[in-house]
């Protein structure tokens, strides 16, 4: 989202500033009566009881605390790239010249920057675990070291080459790699005639409520029907009909031109447009300039849906989902067969949404879900200091959203979700990232990764601190019953805080993990998640290095008298975060992308690491790792 490009030099000065004075100001009346307005300071001790018997159902020992060069995993445990930026993908295809690369041989190789994966197996349907179609999207490019001289200092992209350019937007988007493993050892198989690249320039159909409407219309495509390409893809999720939906998080500082002079500033304004044109683009293109071709911006934002088991396929934004800076789309198919889609529209006090189909989709027949996700309620959720969540719907002619008040149709609610969302009261967030649910519990996660914009008055019952530098996370509680029983299209939900992070020696930090957590365990700015087949969570970090930690992934129960105990299982190296958790159906291989290793270096030739290759004179790969047991176990079993 909107601070990818915050150098921690920076932000580390700003932290280790505040928190320090926020441990000074510790047991003032302002520091308790933050806590206190949660209503659920009970909750939060009500584990204390257990703490000494508490013992994790997580089986591995945990890592110890290390952050240098290169990656590590716990012990009985092995950490393997399977996928690199610029990995070859076609029959034939040499080793990439990662210092040469052009535009045309980029689109033809594993993207840069990776981030969400989903493990989709083969054959369609079967739940092979040892060879599958590694689906991942690529969310940008970190072009400070990925080329000689060209700083991430705000002044880098205006001084890329026009091929430099090309070449970064052929980089992003998403990949897809057919993977084996055999003997324990994951591979991609190059010659695959599933690979495939998705890029900027990839076409793609509009569908739903958003379809043809004239905010959609450009030059490119007078229909307002087809998209060229995507951008940002973040999270993501996966559908019971076998598709992938990547999310594109937020245009707003890939587009240049003046934003106030376009007939849509007040949308822009809302969706964060600066005119920054942070990767140059805007000096080749006219597209990406706001004031030549004012609706590109409106054809960004959305969900777009991947059938990554026809290499043919046209990729689809569903325009139905709303239209933010989109971090999840997970999918939840609903004991009535709607299918739910929960999202996080990661940006300063956004919101978190949900999406309920208006169709029931039927597993015996997977082409009934097609296109189901053009039609059905968005919701925006409020949270109520009473534990309670109210799902608002966010549809034409209901409550505030009127043509009156600024609303014509329900396209123009979508195209304006975040301003639809102001107008019913949605809970303002602490950055809302990934939301996952337990398969075996029936509860939603929703990850805060942080908010340093945060202040004491804007507080709310689930946004507790002030300067939150830490993230915290957001248990939903669904009505029904657990697992399958949950009822994920209900009204009102309940809540928890299910912990606020941070490091628990630093009692000002306010942090909440259980009491058992080890110096290793805590964690700080959570961002995705993942569950293991038996239901346990899976965190992984993106922000850690501002503390002078790695970013890593945590394994914590949810359930039980170690609920809240997190255990380090993974770290990155220097400059990386750690995104996209994934597990193979049977539970033995957790994919994760390590993405922008050594991105906090002013310069390629002062890059903090070469990860994952240390070739002299070479360039620092993001990558997917695939972390497995030595003896080929379940993770964690
Ligand atoms: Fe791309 Fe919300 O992290
Ligand atoms: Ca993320
Ligand atoms: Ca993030």
């Amino acid at each position: 989202m909107s601070d990818r490009h915050t150098t921690s030099r920076d932000i580390r000065t700003i932290i280790a500033d505040r928190v320090s004075r926020r441990g000074f100001l510790l047991g003032s009346a302002g520091g308790l009566t933050a806590v206190a307005a949660t209503g659920f300071v009970g909750s939060l001790f009500s584990g204390a009881a257990h703490a000494q018997a508490a013992q994790s159902s997580l089986t591995f020992t945990e890592l110890t605390r290390i952050f240098d060069q290169t990656h590590h995993v716990a012990d009985g445990y092995k950490a393997d790239v399977v996928a690199a930026w610029g990995d070859a993908m076609l029959a034939g295809q040499s080793a990439p010249d990662l210092r040469a690369m052009t535009a045309a041989d980029q689109a033809t190789r594993f993207g840069y920057n990776a981030d969400f994966i989903a493990f989709m197996p083969l054959p369609k349907g079967s739940q092979n675990s040892d060879n599958g179609l590694l689906c991942v999207n690529n969310e940008y490019v970190s072009f400070n070291v990925m080329f000689d001289d060209l700083p991430d200092d705000g002044e880098g992209g205006a001084k890329m080459t026009a091929e430099q350019v090309a070449m970064c937007n052929a980089a992003i988007g998403h990949s897809i790699v057919e993977i084996k493993r055999e003997g324990g050892v994951w591979s991609v198989v190059q010659d695959s005639p599933m690979n495939r690249r998705i890029t900027l320039d990839t076409p793609m159909a509009i569908s739903g409520p958003v379809a043809g409407h004239a905010w959609m219309k450009t030059s490119y495509d007078p229909e307002g029907r087809m998209a060229k390409g995507t951008n940002y893809n973040c999270g993501g999720g996966t559908t019971p009909w076998g598709t992938v939906l990547t999310c594109e998080e937020g245009a707003s500082d890939t587009f240049g031109g003046d934003p106030t002079k376009s007939p849509i500033a007040a949308v822009l304004e809302r969706y964060g447009y600066d005119g920054s044109d942070y990767y140059g683009r805007a000096r080749f293109d006219d597209r990406f300039n706001v004031e030549k071709e004012v609706n590109e911006p409106n054809r960004f934002d959305w969900v777009v849906e991947i059938d990554p088991y026809d290499p043919a396929s046209t990729p689809v934004k569903r325009t139905a989902l709303g239209r933010m800076a989109h971090e999840a789309a997970t999918t939840v198919l609903n004991k009535d067969g709607r299918v739910v889609v929960y999202m996080g529209d990661d940006d300063y006090f956004e919101y978190v949404y949900r999406f309920v189909s208006d169709a029931a989709f039927d597993p015996a027949n997977p082409g009934s879900g097609k296109d189901i996700l053009d039609a059905g309620t968005l919701s925006v959720a409020r949270f109520d200091a009473d534990g309670t969540v109210a799902w608002l719907p966010l549809v034409h002619g209901q409550g505030p959203l009127t043509a009156e008040n600024g609303f014509a149709d329900q396209a123009e609610v979508l195209l304006k979700t975040r301003l639809a969302a102001d107008a019913l009261g949605a809970t303002p967030m602490d950055r809302p990232e990934d939301m996952e649910t337990n398969p075996v519990t029936g509860r939603v996660y929703a990850v805060m990764t942080k908010n340093k914009k945060m202040t004491a008055d804007k507080l709310n019952a689930v946004n507790t601190r002030p300067e939150n530098f830490f993230g915290h996370i957001v248990e939903m509680i669904p009505p029904g019953g657990a697992g399958a029983d949950a009822d994920h299209t209900a009204d009102s939900y309940g809540w928890d805080l299910f912990v606020l992070a941070g490091n628990p020696k630093e009692t000002g930090q306010g942090a909440t993990f259980h009491p058992a957590t080890s110096e290793n365990g805590w964690f700080v700015t959570p961002d995705n998640l993942t569950f293991d087949p038996k239901g346990r969570m899976f965190v992984a970090t993106d922000g850690a290095n501002d503390f002078d930690l790695a970013d890593g992934i945590y394994g914590v129960d949810t359930d039980g008298p170690a609920r809240a105990l997190p255990k380090l299982l993974f770290a990155a190296p220097l400059g990386a975060e750690c995104t996209g958790p994934c597990f193979t159906p049977d539970g033995t291989t957790l994919f994760i992308s390590v993405q922008h290793p050594a991105e906090d270096s002013e310069t390629l030739a002062r890059a903090t690491t070469l990860w994952p290759d240390f070739a002299e004179g070479g360039v620092p790969r993001p990558a997917v790792v695939a972390i497995q047991r030595m003896d080929g176990g379940e993770v964690a079993a």
